[in-house]
């Protein structure tokens, strides 16, 4: 048995309530989700060859360039079959290098490669900025225990707290404002990509970028970019298939693993057993949402400090599919409102961008093992031409509390859509859905901030259809 509600809202007022709305006895067959068994596939090379920049005429000074040298040793081991470029200890300062078929970089313990700070030091194409960049490539890598920095102090014009200015340069009109700077590492239209045991830190931009990859593994490895710094992402994959990370501690200002499509779908991403620390949201599917999403697992992740724990703001038209979120433990909390989000643990919207885009779909999301604390409620939001169907909540803590001095009371739609709207929050914000499954679902209210919102669920308009409610209990305490 389940029931359906047509409400425009509901408000419970009590100060502590149990609510236990309707009681199925039912075995979990459920997830319907076939989960992705994403793995990466490779093959070793026949006789790989270990070249090191420094027998090049790399001087690993920081002042000098040592781009030729640097440059010069991936061709050569390119053309030799692939292996190795190595970086020993030290510096290497560098304007863009290309990584080539084969060639996988061992950046040691102590060495450093330096992205440039000057326009200059980047090829023509602002679609071309990075630090390093794989264009059309095969079997390449990144290791060595050592750090690639792109130096994003350099661009900083001036530290905010809130947010910080940054430097743009937008000279040739083909990015805007302060999307204008370069990117850490680029991988595109690259096959069987590796990147394991380096520190990729202070990127200017987006720090590890995968564009229509296919096969690549990224595990071990670490991403640092400045909490203040605007569009510090950590792992941006676009329209890439069969892409796994794991292992991995990601402590950035911006969205921290972040699937886009733009032109083309996006399948089988796994992303585990990682860290993941962001003034913007740990896991966003999109905005930039064109194309298919399918078969995507995130699992036995940590979520800490974040503006927004996993969300997926599908805006362009794009469908997403078969995507589950198990084991998971998330803390949002506010931060100044010139960043997206509004401290939500779970944050879901096809709202399209404008009155002309087209609306997308989620349908088949799951979250199952959830533990949230945090500021703000989850909300789920499809749009009126339809979007969000089949969403199941499986054994799922949100406590709510409130510990920093931010306002509450907005509903965050940016980018797009309706923007900022004043509403209060409640347990789950819901509108334009078919199908909720909320099954073993507590929600404690701890303290009197968040007590004056005690409002379980919040349906509006009137336009939320087929819940079922399993072991649903809400509790509301003093402390
Ligand atoms: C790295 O640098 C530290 C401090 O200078 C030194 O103790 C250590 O031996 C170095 N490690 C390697 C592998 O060079
Ligand atoms: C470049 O971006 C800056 C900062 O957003 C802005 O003030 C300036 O007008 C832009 N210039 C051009 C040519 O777009
Ligand atoms: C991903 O898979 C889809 C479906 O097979 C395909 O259309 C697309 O081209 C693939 N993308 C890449 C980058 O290989
Ligand atoms: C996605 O993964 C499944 C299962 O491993 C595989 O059968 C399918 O071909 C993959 N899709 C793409 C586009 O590679
Ligand atoms: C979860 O990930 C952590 C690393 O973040 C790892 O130590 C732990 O073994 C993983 N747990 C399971 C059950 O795989
Ligand atoms: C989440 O917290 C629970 C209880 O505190 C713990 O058992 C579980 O291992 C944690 N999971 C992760 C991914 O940190
Ligand atoms: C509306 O959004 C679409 C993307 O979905 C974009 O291409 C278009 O330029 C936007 N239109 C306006 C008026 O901003
Ligand atoms: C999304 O699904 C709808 C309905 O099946 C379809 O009309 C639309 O073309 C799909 N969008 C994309 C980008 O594939
Ligand atoms: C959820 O947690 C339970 C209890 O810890 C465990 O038995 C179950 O396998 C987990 N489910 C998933 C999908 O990981
Ligand atoms: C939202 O509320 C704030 C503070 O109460 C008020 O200043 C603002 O005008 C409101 N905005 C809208 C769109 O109602
Ligand atoms: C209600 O939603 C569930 C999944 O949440 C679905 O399996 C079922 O078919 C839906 N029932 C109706 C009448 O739409």
């Amino acid at each position: 048995m389940s029931i359906s509600f047509h409400l425009n809202s509901i408000f419970i007022l009590s100060s502590s309530i149990t609510l236990i709305l309707c009681i199925q006895t039912q075995s979990h067959t459920s997830p319907y989700i076939n989960l992705p068994s994403t793995t990466y596939r490779s093959k070793p090379k026949p006789n790989p060859i270990t070249i090191s920049v420094t027998d090049y005429g790399a001087t690993g000074d920081g002042i000098h360039y040592d781009t030729v040298s640097i440059q010069s040793a991936i061709n050569d081991c390119s053309s030799a079959g692939g292996g190795r470029v190595v970086f020993p200890p030290g510096k290497y300062l560098t304007q863009t290098v290309f990584l080539k078929t084969g060639v996988v970089l061992e950046v040691q313990k102590n060495a450093t490669v330096l992205g440039g700070t000057k326009m200059e030091d980047y090829p023509a194409e602002q679609s071309r900025w990075y630090v390093v960049l794989a264009e059309d490539a095969e079997d390449v890598g990144i290791t060595g225990g050592g750090e690639i920095n792109g130096q994003g102090f350099e661009f900083v014009v001036r530290f905010d707290e809130k947010k910080n200015v940054m430097v743009s340069w937008n000279e040739t009109g083909a990015c805007f404002g302060d999307e204008c700077r370069p990117r850490l590492i680029g991988f595109v239209r690259c096959r069987n990509v590796r990147v394991w045991d380096v520190h990729l830190n202070q990127p200017a931009y987006w720090c590890l970028h995968l564009v229509q990859c296919d096969n690549t593994y990224i595990h071990d490895m670490s991403i640092y970019g400045d909490f203040n710094t605007p569009n510090n992402d950590g792992i941006d994959i676009d329209d890439s298939n069969n892409t796994v990370i794991t292992r991995c501690n990601i402590n950035t200002g911006d969205d921290a693993i972040c699937p886009k499509t733009y032109d083309g779908p996006l399948y089988n991403l796994t992303a585990t057993d990682s860290w993941i620390r962001t003034k913007s949201s740990a896991i966003k599917l999109g905005s930039a949402s064109w194309f298919e999403f399918k078969g995507l697992l995130f699992d036995n992740i940590t979520i800490v400090d974040s503006h927004r724990g996993l969300g997926l703001q599908i805006r362009d038209g794009g469908n997403v599919s078969d995507i589950t979120f198990s084991n998971i433990n998330i803390t949002t909390r506010y931060y100044d409102p010139s960043w997206w989000g509004r401290a939500e643990p779970i944050y879901v919207t096809t709202c399209p961008r404008n009155a002309t885009a087209k609306t997308g779909s989620i349908s088949n999301l799951l979250f199952v093992n959830i533990t949230a604390t945090s500021e703000n409620g989850v909300f789920l939001s499809g749009s009126k031409h339809g979007g969000l169907s089949n969403i199941k909540f499986l054994n799922v803590d949100f406590n709510y509390k409130r510990w920093t001095s931010y306002d509450d009371g907005l509903v965050d739609y940016r980018p797009g859509c309706q923007g900022l709207v004043n509403r209060s929050s409640a347990g789950f914000m819901m509108e334009h859905i078919e199908g909720l499954e909320v099954e073993n679902v507590n929600i404690r209210w701890f303290g009197d901030r968040v007590r004056k919102w005690n409002n379980p669920l919040d349906f509006r308009p009137s336009s939320v259809d087929n819940i079922s409610l399993i072991n649903f209990h809400s509790n509301s305490y003093r402390q």
